[in-house]
C-alpha cells in the first residue's frame, strides 16, 4: 500500500468463486440493480468493477470475475489489485474445484478471504457441511476458532446482506487501507477493448492519485489524453480518486490486463515511457535472443 499516505482509501473487494454460485448475483443484490439477468446465458463475460455506497458514506469497491484467467494473468505480472477475496460458496453445492482454485488465489495474492455461503433460501442448503468441507483446505470458521468470518447470505432473497458488508468493512478496518489522493495518479488496467465507434477503451483502477479527465496517461505500451472518464453505468466523472475503478477513453493503443498506468507530465516523457516498455515487451516475448 502507500506507505506514507494517511487517507483512507476504499477496500477493493473481489468475489471470486465456483461458476454459478450467484456472485454476479450477489453484487446484484447488493448495488440493487441487476446485471445477471441481462447477461448472455447468464455468464459473466467481462470483469465488472464498481463502488457501492453505504449509507454512512463509507464506500466498497468491487470486481466480479469471470472465472479467475484474468486475474491469475494480473497476478503472474505482479499486479495485485484486490484488497480482500469474497468466496462465494453455493449452500446446496458446496466445495467444488473453482472454489478451491478460488482460496489459492486468494493466498497467493496474500489476500485476506470472507466466505459468503449463498442460497441459503435453497431447500437442499446445508451450511454445517460447508464449514467442515473449508476445513479441509484450512479455511477455518471463526465458530472453530479459526479466523475466518463465514457470513451465510441469499443474493436472491437478499438475506443478510448487511451482515456480509459489515463483515468486509470490519476486515477492511483491521487492514488500515491508505493511499494520497494529491499523488499523481497511477494504478492498474482491468480490462481493456477496442470499442468500434469510441476507439480503445480501458477500465483501470486508480491505486493511488487522482486521475483527471485532460490527463496525459501511458498505460503499458499505449497513451493517449484522457477524453472522458466513466463509470459503470456510462455516468461521465470528471476525476477518480484512490480504489474507483472508471473506463477511460482516449489511448491510442488496447492496453492488457494488468498493465500499470500512470499519468505523465508530456509528450515526450510519454513517448520515453511506451517505447521503454514495447522494448521490454518485445525482449520478453523473444526470450532476450533478438539483438
Ligand atoms: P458465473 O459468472 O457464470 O460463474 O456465475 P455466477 O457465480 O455469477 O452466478 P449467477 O449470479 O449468474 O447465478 C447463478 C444462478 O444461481 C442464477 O440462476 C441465479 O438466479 C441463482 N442464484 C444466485 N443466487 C441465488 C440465491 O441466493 N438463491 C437462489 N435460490 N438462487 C440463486
Ligand atoms: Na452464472
Ligand atoms: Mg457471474
Amino acid at each position: 500500500d502507500d506507505a506514507e499516505a494517511t487517507t483512507p482509501r476504499p477496500p477493493v473487494v473481489a468475489i471470486m468463486g465456483h461458476v454459478d454460485h450467484g456472485k454476479t448475483s450477489l453484487l446484484d443484490a447488493l448495488r440493487t440493480t441487476d446485471v445477471a439477468s441481462g447477461e448472455a446465458g447468464g455468464i459473466t463475460q467481462h470483469i465488472g468493477a464498481y463502488q457501492v455506497r453505504l449509507p454512512d458514506d463509507q464506500k466498497v469497491t468491487f470486481l466480479d470475475t469471470p472465472g479467475h484467467a484474468a486475474f491469475s494473468a494480473m497476478r503472474a505480472r505482479g499486479a495485485n489489485v484486490t484488497d480482500i477475496v469474497i468466496l462465494v460458496v453455493a449452500a446446496d453445492d458446496g466445495v467444488m474445484p473453482q472454489t478451491i482454485e478460488a482460496i489459492q488465489h486468494a493466498r497467493a495474492a496474500n489476500a485476506p478471504m470472507i466466505v459468503a455461503v449463498n442460497k441459503v433460501d435453497k431447500p437442499g442448503a446445508d451450511v454445517t457441511k460447508i464449514v467442515n468441507e473449508l476445513l479441509q483446505y484450512e479455511v477455518i470458521a471463526e465458530s472453530l476458532g479459526g479466523d475466518t468470518q463465514i457470513i451465510e447470505v441469499s443474493a436472491k432473497e437478499k438475506t443478510n446482506l448487511d451482515g456480509l458488508l459489515e463483515a468486509i468493512l470490519l476486515q477492511a478496518e483491521v487492514m488500515d487501507l491508505k493511499a494520497d489522493p494529491e499523488h499523481s495518479a497511477e494504478g492498474i488496467v482491468i480490462e481493456a477493448k477496442l470499442d468500434k465507434g469510441r476507439g480503445p477503451v480501458a477500465t483501470v483502477l486508480v491505486k493511488r492519485g487522482t486521475l483527471k479527465r485532460g490527463d496525459l496517461v501511458v498505460a503499458g505500451s499505449a497513451f493517449g489524453r484522457v477524453r472522458a472518464l466513466l463509470d459503470e453505468r456510462n455516468a461521465q466523472l470528471t476525476e477518480a480518486g484512490p480504489s474507483v475503478p472508471v473506463e477511460i477513453l482516449g489511448l491510442d493503443s488496447t492496453p492488457s490486463p494488468g498493465d500499470v498506468f500512470a499519468v505523465v507530465e508530456n509528450e515526450a516523457r510519454a513517448r520515453e515511457l511506451t517505447e521503454y516498455r514495447e522494448r521490454q515487451r518485445r525482449e520478453k516475448a523473444t526470450g532476450g535472443i533478438n539483438q
